[in-house]
């Protein structure tokens, strides 16, 4: 079994200090095998959030933890319009990882990384054809045996916004990028940028989409919360075919565990199997978000 931890959405420069010793202590205990950080590491791409951001990750790395980072949409300087078209992403590649695209392996995964995160769009995200040849290229050698993930900032699906039914955009060319996530035989979509946790079996948004199964982050550290939902971020434990998730929120200064859900994929689709309550958890949402 392998676990990792999935933080989204940290934005150093409106984080709360306490909130990120908390994860911290969360992850120094735990010790997964990869932390996924799944972009907008700041809140305006300025230098000194940056230094904040690049500190953290450091103390993960330092205490020997690994990490796989994309980058998010204010990763991207909005306000400084020649840095934004010159230069989106150098502070990005000098400060968090000069690779756009990462990739890491254990014996039972392989994780891969792609920037969704544009100069042209404020906040929306696109995954160019390129990157698509990327994807299939990098799990092309990969064994069977391997559970396949991909991480993006922007999901590549329309979310659900709330309880009203509302869907967000979708990134640009998401359709042909899950084409290309179906063909090299993704298993796992990890992505944040809406500050909700949600998962769900892609078919059941997108009936082409393929297999996979999406998994959502909520904004791990920032104070810019969305929908009512506290800080969080998700614990998962993979197994072939099986992958329990955890979500841990914000609760009276400390994280909480969520109720457990299970998934298991029976050679074509992934199912929800069922939860597990926690005693003295925080409540879930509603809808198949965790
Ligand atoms: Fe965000
Ligand atoms: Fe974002």
């Amino acid at each position: 079994m392998s676990t990792i931890a999935h933080l989204s959405d940290v934005h150093f420069g409106h984080h709360d200090p306490a909130v990120v010793a908390a994860v911290e202590a969360f992850l120094f205990a735990r010790r997964p095998d990869l932390v996924v950080i799944s972009g907008d590491f700041t809140q305006r791409a300025r230098v000194a959030q940056y230094r904040e951001a690049a500190a953290f990750l450091d103390r993960l790395e330092t205490g020997g933890l690994q990490t796989l980072a994309v980058p998010g949409n204010h990763d991207v300087p909005l306000y400084d319009v020649v840095r934004r078209f010159a230069r989106p992403l150098h502070r990005y590649k000098r400060f968090i990882d000069d690779d756009l695209c990462p990739y890491w392996e254990n014996d039972e995964l392989a994780v891969l990384g792609i920037n969704t995160a544009r100069s042209l769009t404020i906040k929306d995200g696109s995954v160019s054809y390129e990157q698509m040849h990327r994807i299939r290229e990098a799990f092309h050698q990969v064994p069977e045996s391997k559970t396949r993930i991909l991480v993006t900032h922007h999901p590549l699906f329309a979310m659900p916004l709330g309880d009203e039914g509302e869907l967000s955009k979708v990134a640009n060319r998401s359709v042909d990028a899950l084409t290309a996530a179906a063909d090299a035989g993704v298993d796992i979509l990890l992505a944040g940028h809406f500050h909700r946790s949600y998962s769900a079996s892609a078919r059941e948004m997108v009936e082409t989409a393929g297999p996979a199964l999406v998994v959502q982050a909520g904004t791990a550290t920032s104070t810019r919360l969305r929908g009512g939902e506290q800080q969080s971020f998700n614990w998962i434990e993979l197994a072939k075919d099986v992958l329990d998730l955890q979500v841990f929120r914000w609760s009276e200064g400390r994280f909480e565990p969520g109720r457990r859900t299970s998934f298991a994929f029976d050679g074509e689709n992934w199912h929800y199997v069922g939860r597990e309550e926690q005693s003295g958890a925080a409540d879930a949402p509603a809808q198949n978000a965790s």
